[in-house]
Order: C-alpha cells, then structure tokens, then sequence
C-alpha cells in the first residue's frame, strides 16, 4: 500500500489536465477581441441550440453551448468542477496532501468568484463524504434554512393565492440563512489535513487579481440584464452604460477577496457576526416579511443525516436523504426498475420503462418528501414490497398518463398536493483523493444569481421558493413542503456515490438542474451501469425523464430519435433544454476516469 501511494505521488506530480476552458489574462482589449473569437469558435463546435433565443428571464440557467472532451484514465485523484480554475485549485490541494474534503472547500471557493450564478459562501448544499480509512459514508446537510419567524403564508397574496415565482425570487422573501460555510467547516474539522485558511487562497488571490469572464457568465448576464440585481451586483457584473462585463474580461472581486480573507481566518463565525452578519441582514431584508436575523444567523447548524442507500443490479447506490428528496427519488426509480431489463444500449422500450418509474416516483416525491425535522416522510417509500407492488402499474406497452401517489407501509398522516416551483444556479464537485477518500457536492443558491442581491461580494441564495408556496392543497391538507420557521426547504440536489458488491467505491457524481436533478442522476447511473457507458458519454448523452409530466427529451440532443416510439406507447412528448451539469468520477482497474458535462464549462483534472 505504502509503494502504491509513493508510486501515485510520483505520477502526480507530473499531471493531466484532462479538458476545460482556459481564458487567458491580457490587457482588457486583447480580451475582449480574443474573448468574442473564443466564443465564436465555442458556438460553433457547439452543435447545438440558438444560444441568444434560449436566454429569458423565465429559464435563467439556460444552456451556452456545448463542446465534447476526451476521457482518459489517471492514476491517483481526480477533481470534476464547473469550471477549470476551481477544478486547478482543488487539484492543487491534493498536490499538496490534501483530502477530498480540502479541495472541495478550494473549489467552492473559486466557483464562488468565477461561476457566481451557481453556487457560493450566500448559499447552500449537501455533501456526500466516504471516508476511506474508516471505510464509512457520510452524509451532510448545509442547506439553508428558512427565519425562525418565517410561516405558511410567506409566499401567499393578501388574498390567500401564491405570488408568482418571478415576484418572489428577487426578494427578501426568497432568502435562507446560508448553510455551505457552516458545513463545509464541519467536515474540515474531522477530515481536513490541510490548514482551513490555506483552502482560501486560491480563490482570495483570483479575486484581488482578476480572472476572464465566461462565457457562459457573459451570457447568461446578457440574458438577465442589470435591472434584475440590486446595486452591488450591478456595479460588479456590468459596467456603467448597462452592459454585461465582457467575454474574457478581467474581473476583480475585491469585497469577495475581504469576505474570504475574513472567514479564512475566523471560519463561519465570520458570517455570523460583524459587519459581514450585518450586511447579510440589511440585504435580506423586505418590508413587512419575517427576514434573516442575527439570531437565525447565530442558530444555523450543518447536520449529519443518515445515508440513503438503494441496491440496484450488484451496487449499492447512496445517496442524500430528507431534507433533500434525491436520494429517496433516485432509490425509489432504481427500485421500480430493478426488475426491469434496459438493454445493453440507450432503447426506446427502456427509456419508457424509466419514465413511467419516474412518473411513480415523482408523484410520492411530491406528496411525501420535504424536512424530515418537521415532518414524517415515511421510510416505506423505499420498502421493497412497496416498490414492487408499484411496479406493477408499469406497462410496457403504453404509458400511465400521470401517476397517483401510493400509500407506503408505514404511512401516518396523507400530506396535501405539492405545489412549489423550482428554477435552474447550482454546481457539482466530484472529487477522489489519493487516499481514496471521495467528495460528492452539490452547491447551490438555488436559481441562476440567486435573490441576484450581493452583499459584501457574494450573491445570497433564493432558497426558500423552493417551498411549496401554497401551504394547505385544495382539500385543505397541510402540504409537507410548506413553509415553517427554521425549516429546511425541500430540495432535488442528489450528490451520489456507488459502491460494487464488495463495498468498494465505483462512482462518484452529481448535477444541477434544479428539480430535473433526479432525471440526470438516474440517466447516468442507467447509461453506466446497465448500458457500460463511460462516464463521459453517460453525461454527454441527451437527456430522458418525466417528472409526472410530459416525457422530456433534451431539445437538439441525440434522444429525439425515440421520439415516434414513444409516441406510439401514448406519450406526450417536451423538447426542453435540459441542461444538466453531471459531473462523474468512475473508479477502474485502469484508474480514475471522468465525466465532465458538455453543456457546461466544466473540467476533469487529474493526477
Ligand atoms: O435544491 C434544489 O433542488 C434546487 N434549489 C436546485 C436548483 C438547481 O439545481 C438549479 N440548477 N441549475
């Protein structure tokens, strides 16, 4: 063991840089005549949609492109991030003997500056953690919560009906206390080997020097416009006639690179108190709403939930459980199709298999799934009696239409009919050290920009629309998801690992893309497992699902082909942009392989 790690350390520090995106620093000029050539040559291999026409308000986390990468295996650790510079500062800590847990914190940190529509310090996550030497999983929920004095009503009208989603999402309403520095200091504290404030400095030293705008920034700031922000946010992301800062731009974040100089030093108390605690307040703030304080500030804490792990063909798939719904959904889909034969290779047959398991599963999700802390979301939904009873329903030869929830074994009290809204801005970080310790994060501040309110150089989230925001459902049943003071909203995030038959890691991963999440995860899981696709033509392969609706085939993407045949089993069929951020590591006898999605900027690096 000793001679492979020595063996590995030898090979890393040569290194691979597998894929990615690597915007250049030059003078602002240089840039943005060099940024506008890469963005061109970008869209073009794209192969895919009008970028412009799919940028609305509406969608905000629209696709920019897509672009192919190789897979080639490395020997030692791996990092997969939504951008390469926070994928190289993650790297860098493993170099440097870190675990998976140290690059994590490096790489949220970076994603935070470089990739600031997705995730951050204003924001929330979940995180899957193996810990190699003591061979256990760990589960961890940093996500936010909702004011100790938030109730039911918080997203109704005076007149009892829900406000629209576009009305919430920029509003203090919309706000939860932030949970990813709290957590992510928790799980340093028992894993880290690296010093905590070291973690920062990539992040603090691309913030004070600047790092090249996106494109995939670019665009989607184009798309949104400056009104959308409050006025620190439109002073960083466009310059003083209204206009997104350019592709290739250097961009300098100097109230982020205090922000992180203050908690690499303090850790989360610095969020908590002080003037960044004070900032946070004032920019959460709306008249007449029950709005972040000190004391829900002060009273967050990460919690160590149990794992949610699922057999499916010889592996054991493990995932986050309540108050996320996608360890629960994904189980319950593999589940239902467990006796399912796919086929070796993407089918017509399976894929109507999966949708129709989805439907099932997506109907108990809604009805049943939400803050376990506060509500009783019953284990049964994963009883393998209740499951194969449930798949009896499943028809190969034509379509249910829209599945009703079941009633699993150990249900107490029937919550009412869900109705909460999800939008795409979320991340996944991938990441196995050379210890063998795996990371599985998914980050969020829930839509693209969040509440789009910055304060002291981050962007806080608009976690909390992803209640339902009708408490009671027409028959006057409580609905499980509604709002309640220091509730955690429910969520589809669905960070994953999966270990073989005998208990050695196999995969690690993890999307964005808000409650389509599910649908991603069970893809690739579907595409590696039963149809032995690599991870990186299992992320790059068009988009399947159903979320108790229309089947969804990816607009453009290669799944159209199915379309007929589905058709035929009574389908209705959605085009829509799917865009998924599936960010894999597989574990081979050759080494580690990657998976970087093509439909974001993401990279693989490894060692
Ligand atoms: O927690 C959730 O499920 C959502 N707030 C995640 C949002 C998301 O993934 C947006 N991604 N593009």
């Amino acid at each position: 063991m000793i001679a492979y790690i020595t063996l590995l350390k030898v090979i890393a520090n040569k290194g691979t840089i597998l894929s990615g995106t690597s915007i250049l620093h030059h003078t602002r000029r240089l840039l943005i005549v060099a940024g506008t050539v890469m963005l061109t040559a970008f869209l073009l291999s794209a192969n895919i949609h009008p970028v412009h026409a799919q940028l609305s308000r509406a969608a905000p986390e629209a696709p920019t492109g897509q672009a192919t990468r190789p897979a080639a295996p490395v020997r030692s650790q791996m990092v997969v991030a939504a951008h390469p510079l926070a994928a190289r500062a993650a790297r860098q800590m493993l170099r440097d003997g870190g675990t998976a847990i140290d690059a994590a914190i490096a790489a949220q940190m970076v994603l935070n500056l470089v990739e600031p529509q997705s995730s951050g310090i204003g924001g929330g996550g979940f995180l899957l953690y193996w810990d190699a030497f003591q061979q256990q999983l760990l589960t961890v929920d940093g996500r936010e919560t909702a004011p100790a004095e938030a109730g039911p009503d918080r997203f109704l009208n005076d007149d009892g009906t829900p406000i629209r989603w576009p009305d919430a999402v920029g509003t203090g309403r919309s706000i939860g206390v932030p949970g990813i520095v709290p957590m992510l200091e928790a799980v340093h504290g028992e894993f880290g080997r690296i010093e905590w404030g070291e973690l920062f400095a990539p992040a603090i030293d691309l913030a004070s020097n600047g790092f090249g705008v996106s494109p995939r920034l670019n665009l989607l700031l184009t798309g949104m416009g400056p009104d959308a922000f409050n006025e620190d946010a439109r002073n960083y992301f466009f310059d003083n006639t209204g206009e997104a800062r350019a592709l290739g731009e250097v961009l300098k974040n100097p109230a982020l690179a205090r922000t992180l100089k203050q908690i690499a030093t303090s850790g989360h108390r610095a969020l908590r108190s002080g003037p960044i605690a004070k900032n946070i307040i004032a920019a959460a703030s709306e008249p007449g709403v029950a709005t972040i304080t000190l004391n829900d500030l002060r009273a967050y804490e990460s919690i160590q939930r149990r794992p949610v792990c699922v057999p499916y063909r010889s592996y054991s798939i493990c995932g986050m459980g309540p108050p996320s719904s996608g360890g629960m959904t994904v189980g319950a889909i593999l589940g239902l199709l467990e006796a399912s034969d796919l086929g070796d290779q993407p089918n017509a047959a399976a894929i109507h298999m999966i949708i129709e398991a989805e439907k099932l599963s997506y109907a108990d999700r809604n009805r049943y799934m939400a803050d376990s802390d506060f509500v009783d979301v019953p284990a049964g939904l994963l009883d393998p009696d209740y499951l194969e009873e449930r798949a009896q329903m499943i028809d190969p030869a034509q379509t249910m239409g829209r599945a009703e929830p079941g009633t699993p074994p150990d249900l107490e009290t029937t919550p009412g009919t869900d109705a909460s809204d999800e939008n795409p801005g979320t991340s996944h970080i991938s990441i196995i050290d050379q210890f063998g310790n795996a990371a599985s994060l998914t980050t969020t501040i829930e839509s693209a920009f969040g509440s789009r309110r910055m304060v002291s150089g981050f962007l806080l989230n608009n976690e909390l629309t992803d209640f339902s925001f009708r408490p009671v459902d027409e028959g006057g049943r409580p609905v499980a998801n509604r709002v309640e003071g220091g509730k955690r909203p429910r969520s589809s995030m669905s960070p994953t690992m999966v270990f073989d038959a005998d208990g050695n890691l196999w995969a690690v991963l993890g999307s964005p893309g808000g409650s389509r999440i599910i649908l991603y995860v069970v893809k690739a899981l579907v595409a590696m497992i039963d149809w032995n696709m690599d991870p990186q033509a299992a992320s790059a392969l068009g988009t399947f699902g159903s979320r108790n609706g229309p089947a969804e085939l990816e607009h453009g993407a290669d799944m159209d082909r199915f379309a007929s045949e589905l058709e035929a089993l009574g389908h209705e069929i959605a085009r829509p942009s799917m865009t998924s951020g599936l960010h894999i590591i597989r574990v081979t006898p050759d080494g580690l392989l990657g998976g970087v999605d093509p439909r974001r900027e993401g990279a693989a690096i490894g060692d």
